[in-house]
């Protein structure tokens, strides 16, 4: 068969890549979907099991670094789009290893951008109807303080953690592709995301997990740190809506407009999780121990999206107490993929983190 587009996916086996390959396969059956994934701690094919034997789908296990693997997967499909998510994306982890993060969300993203430019510009309409869109954050922005007004397209970059800056060196290699060679890009920095399938060292899942499991939550500082939270399906629904509408080198910020504090989120979450076990309210309140704060803590990000909602029309569906209850019923559902996930390299990771409790 002849597909209308042939996309590449990178990170699709991820938390948010998951749900875009999802949303894409199913709702595009005339477009074939590559999903390139290394499948490192993070990735986890369990999480596209549902459209693993669709016809429009594909799976390749590559590593984005690999640019002569990159090369020849772009040429294989005759690709024409790139959504680009595969990163190391965990700021804990940037602190400890931050080569792995400036390798593969720099050079990963170098490899890629390189791979794209040379592929399309080989081709007779060279970068006519071809589109590489880099997925980023909002923590590129730095940190603000709890009365500043919210990050929009123009805040300019002040990157604080090894993840940050590694994400704000690869947005500039995408604008400088842009602006050198003329390729058609786009960049979109999202606020915190949550829900179904998100790894549990990320506070959401973490703190699900803990107190389905009783284990102690570890909050940061004071849990005073604010952050935006995105349910990922709105992400994923934005991602689409931009991938098919915006102007080459044009770029969005995503956001949730739902700014929480660390304790608070943490409090809700412990009290529906009770409530949904049958645990009498406040049963698991002691769960929560104050632990050193995180080194360069952000206190607070927040997104002004109106750009992305003012020109495409996008707003976030969920409200956050209807999004945060299906998340939570997700994970009790699926207890088996936490388990699973959590017995292998991740127990390791949080014994080193927090003691073997
Ligand atoms: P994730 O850690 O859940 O998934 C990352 C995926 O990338 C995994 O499947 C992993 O196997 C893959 N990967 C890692 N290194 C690779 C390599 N060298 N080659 C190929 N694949 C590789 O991440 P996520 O939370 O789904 O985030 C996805 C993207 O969205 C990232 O670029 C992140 O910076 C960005 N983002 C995340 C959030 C959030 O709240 N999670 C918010 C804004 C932006
Ligand atoms: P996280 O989910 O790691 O996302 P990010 O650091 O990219 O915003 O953390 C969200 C917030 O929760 C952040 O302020 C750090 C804090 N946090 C804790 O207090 N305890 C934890 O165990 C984790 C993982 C995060």
């Amino acid at each position: 068969m002849k597909y209308q587009r042939n996309i590449i996916i990178t990170g699709g086996a991820g938390f948010i890549g998951s749900h875009v390959v999802r949303l894409m396969v199913q709702k595009y059956p005339q477009y074939r979907i590559i999903n390139v994934d290394l499948l490192t701690y993070a990735g986890n094919l369990e999480n596209v099991a549902d459209v693993a034997d669709a016809p429009n789908y594909v799976f390749r296990r590559a590593d984005i670094t690999d640019y002569p693997a990159m090369l020849a997967l772009m040429e294989e499909f005759s690709v024409d789009g790139v959504i680009h998510l595969a990163a190391e994306s965990h700021v804990d982890r940037s602190i400890t290893d931050p080569f792995s993060f400036a390798r593969t969300n720099v050079m990963g993203t170098l490899s890629l951008l390189q791979a794209a430019l040379n592929t399309w510009k080989a081709t007779p309409e060279g970068f006519s109807g071809k589109m590489f869109y880099h997925i980023s954050t909002d923590e590129v922005y730095g940190a603000l303080e709890m009365d500043s007004p919210m990050f929009t397209e123009k805040t300019p970059y002040s990157p604080h953690s090894p993840y940050s800056a590694s994400k704000a060196s690869s947005d500039h290699f995408v604008r400088a592709f842009h602006d050198t060679y003329g390729m058609p890009t786009v960049i979109t920095n999202c606020s915190n995301n949550y829900g179904p399938n998100q790894f549990p060292e990320k506070l959401i899942p973490l703190v699900i997990n803990n107190v389905i499991n009783r284990k102690p939550i570890p909050v940061y500082g004071r849990g005073l740190n604010v952050r935006d939270w995105l349910y990922v399906k709105d992400h994923a629904r934005a991602i689409d809506l931009i991938f098919h509408n915006a102007q080459p080198g044009e770029s969005f910020n995503i956001g949730g407009c739902n700014e929480w504090r660390n304790i608070d989120i943490v409090k809700l979450i412990i009290s529906l999780v009770d409530s949904r076990l049958g645990r009498p309210e406040g049963a698991d309140d002691d769960l929560i121990t104050y632990v050193t704060d995180r080194a360069g803590h952000d206190l607070r990000y927040a997104i002004d999206a109106t750009h992305l909602t003012s020109k495409l029309g996008w707003k976030p569906s969920l409200q956050f107490r209807q999004g945060i209850s299906e998340t939570i019923d997700w994970y009790l559902d699926n207890k088996d993929w936490m388990d699973r996930i959590t017995a292998g390299e991740y127990k390791n990771y949080y014994s080193r983190m927090y003691g073997d409790k």
